[in-house]
């Protein structure tokens, strides 16, 4: 008795199974479909089922295609767009998806599904590529990137669009070169090792057959310690007569510089007066002015710049001569 049982659930087991694998299939799905923003498509599928399942559209993203979403069940729309809409024919037991005045929104992987169980979900996609321009993605794109000298650095630019879109970037230097700058291609720009020169904007722009992305602008800051040069580091003056010392400073983040004498700050006073003018990009020029030199005066001065990469230091000699040095102002 028992015996018998198990065989029959066994029998009944394998008869529901078999029977079910061909309970419903999907014997024709519309082919990929290529469309321009405001044209119309019917997305048929058929199905051949021995009793009633449900048959439901779903709508995929392509690049995420393990969200979906449904748009219909059997001859009902899921969702609220009157753009869409869904026809049974009996006859052919096909469901249609009908959509009109395409969106670029649209594109994705439809999926038509037909629901016997949990377990049991036959299904069968097509595509709709709807073409339009390329987009940047401010999300995904990078804006303002930071990296130290020598370090590698990404600049990333994606694009959405159809037909896929290429990628070009262009460098502006600087005023001083109207028209100046160079191409890459990729939506990466990788630099192996940044240099301090490579700091600036870059613009990535993509393009397909259906037009062109508005230029998106990625900043480069190259961040390295403060440089000193000193344009003259040994400057002769005459007694009571003004000297104006310079310090020139290379650094990102932008430096603070002091002057130092015997190991002290100086400040602005009436013997001295410290002027710092950003010259060009990543240059500081810094100037010590003293007015009228006493004695004392003579000797030893030094420029330091600091920023959060590291500090720097270099010396100024001031020597009495007898004659003014008149060049000075
Ligand atoms: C879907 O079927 C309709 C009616 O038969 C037909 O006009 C249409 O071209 C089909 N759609 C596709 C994408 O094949
Ligand atoms: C379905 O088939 C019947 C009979 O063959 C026909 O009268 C009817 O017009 C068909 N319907 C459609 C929507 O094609």
């Amino acid at each position: 008795m028992p015996e018998i049982s198990v065989k029959v659930l066994f029998c009944l087991l394998l008869a529901v199974h078999l029977g079910s694998s061909q309970k419903a299939i999907i014997s024709e799905i519309s082919q990929k479909q290529i469309k321009e923003i405001g044209e119309s498509t019917h997305l048929n599928c058929t199905v051949k089922t021995e009793g009633s399942y449900k048959v439901s559209w779903n709508k995929k993203k392509l690049e995420r295609t393990s969200d979906s979403f449904p748009i219909s069940i059997d001859d009902q729309l899921t969702i609220n767009d009157p753009r869409f809409k869904i026809v049974y024919d009996q006859n052919s037991s096909t469901y249609s998806l009908q959509i009109k005045n395409i969106e670029s929104s649209d594109t994705g992987i439809y999926e038509c599904q037909v629901f016997i169980s949990f377990e049991e979900r036959p299904s069968s996609s097509v595509e709709l590529f709807v073409r339009h321009p390329p987009i940047i993605s401010e999300k995904l794109s990078t804006k303002v990137v930071q990296v130290s000298e020598h370090q590698p650095v990404n600049l990333e630019c994606f694009a959405d669009g159809y037909p896929r879109p290429t990628i070009t970037w262009t460098r502006e230097y600087n005023a001083l070169m109207p028209g100046g700058g160079h191409k890459i291609t990729g939506n990466i720009l990788k630099l192996q090792a940044a240099r301090r020169e490579d700091r600036g904007t870059y613009y990535c722009l993509a393009e397909n057959d259906v037009g062109k992305s508005a230029p998106k602008t990625v900043t480069l800051e190259v961040e390295f310690a403060p440089v000193i040069s000193i344009p003259r580091p040994k400057v002769a003056q005459a007694l009571d007569y003004n000297i104006e010392l310079q310090c020139r400073v290379e650094a990102y983040p932008p430096p603070s510089i002091v002057w130092l004498r015997h190991g002290q700050q100086l400040l602005s006073s009436e013997e001295y007066k410290i002027s710092n003018l950003a010259t060009v990009d990543q240059v500081t020029t810094s100037s010590l002015m003293i007015r009228g030199l006493e004695k004392d005066q003579y000797g030893d001065y030094f420029c330091q710049a600091r920023n959060s990469k590291g500090q720097a230091e270099s010396r100024i000699h001031v020597f009495e001569s007898v004659l003014p040095v008149l060049e000075l102002v």
